[in-house]
């Protein structure tokens, strides 16, 4: 099934949604996007797209930092991606991708003086990290940006420079994914995840002021920790070789789910195998985004697909 999209006020297949080669966002990076999964239930035939609203809300605060003016309420934007996904004639986990952006065909770097737009695109996702085996990552080289340079609580197109930057260094290396410092030295995450640590049975995950985008699965795993497991999560700065000696570690995200890492800088993490609360988490996680936990009822738009797409 070919990608599809809602781009301008319209529903078509992505091969058919086109921009001219002088929008602005495609040059200065001025736009900014959310990454939603659409999680297939086989048994139950219907998708929960997970914590909708919070993803579109987030979205909001990047339009505010980049001065987008959105024509669409947080609902509107809730039902519009919601008919995408039903009109898609997707029957597996999707992965939904709206993006608020710079529209003009202009040139000059500023945020005024622009038209803006907005589209949603919904597509498969390949695996994107190893989630059983679990991944091995350096510390990379480049320092996470910091909200005097570029406000990382956005998800803002040109902040990825810096993620891509770091992904494509590890990957050069052999590394499976890179574990960004702060500028003053503190750890921060992954070029697209969150990061916990588990010290002496507690689980230490870096604060917003050490520029982390607050991840909407960093905060899932927050309270499901909380009210399944009974483990608080500590929100403070940690140190680089906090990692070669905590316990366990993982990643979170919506792409990345919760992905445990098994080595930093060449040394196990723990016992260099996936850790207990890791995969106690995980099994907890992988139920709850199906939408069949009612306990978590408000993060759910659970909807069944229209037959098939013409
Ligand atoms: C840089 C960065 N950090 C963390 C995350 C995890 O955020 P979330 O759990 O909301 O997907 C993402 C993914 O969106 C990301 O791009």
């Amino acid at each position: 099934m070919p990608p599809y999209a809602y781009f301008q006020k319209q529903f078509m297949p992505l091969s058919e949604a086109k921009i001219g080669i002088l929008t602005h966002a495609l040059h200065y990076g001025t736009g900014c996007f959310e990454g939603i999964r659409g999680n297939w239930d086989k048994e139950k035939e219907r998708f929960c797209i997970f914590r909708l609203r919070d993803h579109h809300e987030r979205m909001f605060g990047g339009c505010r930092i980049l001065k987008i003016n959105l024509a669409y309420s947080v609902d509107e934007l809730c039902s519009v991606t919601t008919k995408l996904l039903e009109e898609s004639g997707y029957h597996e986990d999707v992965y939904i991708r709206p993006l608020a952006y710079k529209s003009s065909e202009a040139v000059g770097v500023r945020l005024h003086d622009l038209e803006d737009d907005f589209l949603i695109i919904v597509t498969t996702l390949p695996p994107y990290l190893d989630i059983q085996k679990g991944v091995r990552c350096c510390t990379s080289s480049w320092r996470r940006v910091d909200d005097t340079m570029i406000p990382p609580r956005g998800k803002i197109c040109g902040i990825y420079v810096n993620s891509a930057l770091a992904k494509t260094e590890a990957w050069e290396n052999g590394f499976d994914e890179a574990i960004l410092l702060s500028h003053d030295g503190h750890v921060s995450e992954g070029s697209g995840e969150n990061i916990f640590l588990v010290i002496n049975g507690k689980l230490i995950t870096p604060p917003s002021s050490d520029n982390i985008l607050m991840g909407i699965t960093r905060d899932t795993v927050i309270q499901l920790a909380r009210n399944e497991l009974g483990i608080d999560t500590i929100e403070r700065q940690g140190d680089r070789s906090e990692l070669y000696l905590a316990e366990e570690c993982y990643f979170t995200g919506t792409a990345a789910h919760i992905t445990p890492i098994v080595e930093v800088d060449h040394r196990p993490v723990g016992t260099g195998k996936v850790g207990h609360i890791t995969s106690q988490l995980h099994k907890i996680f992988a139920e709850v985004i199906l939408g069949r936990n009612s306990k978590y009822f408000d993060w759910y738009t659970l909807l069944s697909p229209k037959a098939v797409r013409a």
